[in-house]
């Protein structure tokens, strides 16, 4: 992928980092309150790169493969699965005494070429219930949680429950939220069943109306008995997330909280694509205190009980785009993680830290 060039890889740590190992790093913090610190890795550059593997085993308790549990990426045809990077995390992790999360079965963003080029001829509700039980079938046990379903509400699509007309509800209607997530507590009881979505954490009034059909659509779940634990707020947040956040945020994750479910925070990163000054320093300070006031709201609530980040370090983050760079500042790669590009941990990684240390239970 044509990128940036952050030089070599880290041939050893940098003290920085060292100095924040053992009892000083996110997870040692995070574990004090009984919350998982985790964050998304990208399998392949982790088997690549023994210093990053050093990093990750060290500071966290849990981790997510970015996109190695996609159907995209999981099941290249109708009868074939390949389990072969998201294996390798596992062993990965079981090795480090780390906990894993599944991400995702059902979620528009990674339907497969086949399923759409066959989707008036295919039965996809076998495609999506062979799906669930086939990947949680092979890992059952052995993951903490998984997002059954991502991203199911999108008012802007028009259907009166703000349902997002995906290739799945396309053909079952509705339904095929309930039908997941049975399938799925069948397939493994002991995973817990999330629901993940973004676009809820501003005052403004679309994602009021989304917090509001979320809410709705997991109370109707739990009427019906359908199983569900916990809701997961995937928080792509902005640098300045505070001048537009606080009450909805807060109301949205106690509502959770009474309705007897846990809030995982699942893919947290803080683009800077809106601060216009230029100063590594500022920009830093600037993004650090945008994870301090997001995570300080989010971890009042004791039904939070993760938080991970999408990404570890500035080397690889998702929102460099797709060309591999950021997309208003072109030639300023985002400073988005914890740990700069050279495995040094940001001023991020403190906010969060302390961010762990204040937590409620
Ligand atoms: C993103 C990955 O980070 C990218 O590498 C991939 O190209 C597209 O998906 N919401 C989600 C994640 O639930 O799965 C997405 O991950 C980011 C947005």
């Amino acid at each position: 992928m044509p990128g940036y060039d952050f030089g070599p890889l880290p041939t050893k740590l940098p003290p920085e980092a060292e100095a924040v190992k053992g009892k000083n790093s996110l997870q040692a913090h995070a574990a004090k309150f009984k919350v998982l610190a985790g964050a998304a890795v990208p399998v392949r550059a982790l088997q690549a790169d023994p210093v990053f593997q050093e990093l990750v085993a060290d500071q966290y308790g849990i981790l997510v493969p970015e996109n190695e549990l996609k159907m995209v990426a999981i099941r290249p045809s109708l009868d074939k699965f390949d389990f072969t990077a998201s294996d390798a995390l596992l062993a990965f992790t079981k090795q480090h005494g780390m906990k894993l999360r599944g991400h995702t079965l059902v979620w528009h963003g990674s339907v497969p070429q086949w399923v759409r080029q066959q989707s008036s001829t295919l039965d996809l509700r076998k495609v999506m219930v062979e799906h669930i039980q086939t990947v949680m079938g092979h890992y059952k046990g052995q993951i903490q949680a998984w997002d059954v379903v991502n991203e199911a509400i999108l008012p802007s699509d028009g259907d009166p429950n703000g349902m997002r007309k995906t290739v799945w509800f396309n053909a079952m209607g509705p339904e095929y939220i309930d039908l997941a997530f049975r399938t799925a507590r069948e397939a493994d009881p002991n995973a817990k069943l999330s629901y993940n979505d973004y676009g809820v954490e501003y005052d403004k009034e679309d994602q009021a109306e989304k917090r509001r059909l979320i809410l709705a659509m997991v109370r109707k779940m739990k009427a019906a008995n359908v199983p569900i634990d916990a809701i997961g707020v995937q928080a792509h947040i902005r640098v300045g997330f505070n001048q537009s956040m606080g009450t909805g945020l807060k109301e949205y994750i106690d509502a959770i909280r009474q309705m007897g479910l846990d809030v995982y925070v699942t893919e947290l990163d803080v683009n800077e694509d809106d601060v216009t000054y230029d100063d590594v320093g500022k920009r830093d300070a600037a993004v650090a205190e945008t994870y301090r006031q997001f995570l300080t709201l989010m971890l009042s609530n004791p039904a939070t009980k993760a938080v991970l980040t999408w990404g570890v370090s500035d080397r690889r983050t998702w929102l460099n785009g797709f060309n591999g760079h950021s997309q208003k500042f072109p030639n300023r790669p985002q400073r988005c993680l914890p740990f700069d590009a050279a495995y040094k941990p940001k001023p991020a990684f403190f906010a969060i830290r302390d961010s762990f240390d204040h937590k409620k239970i």
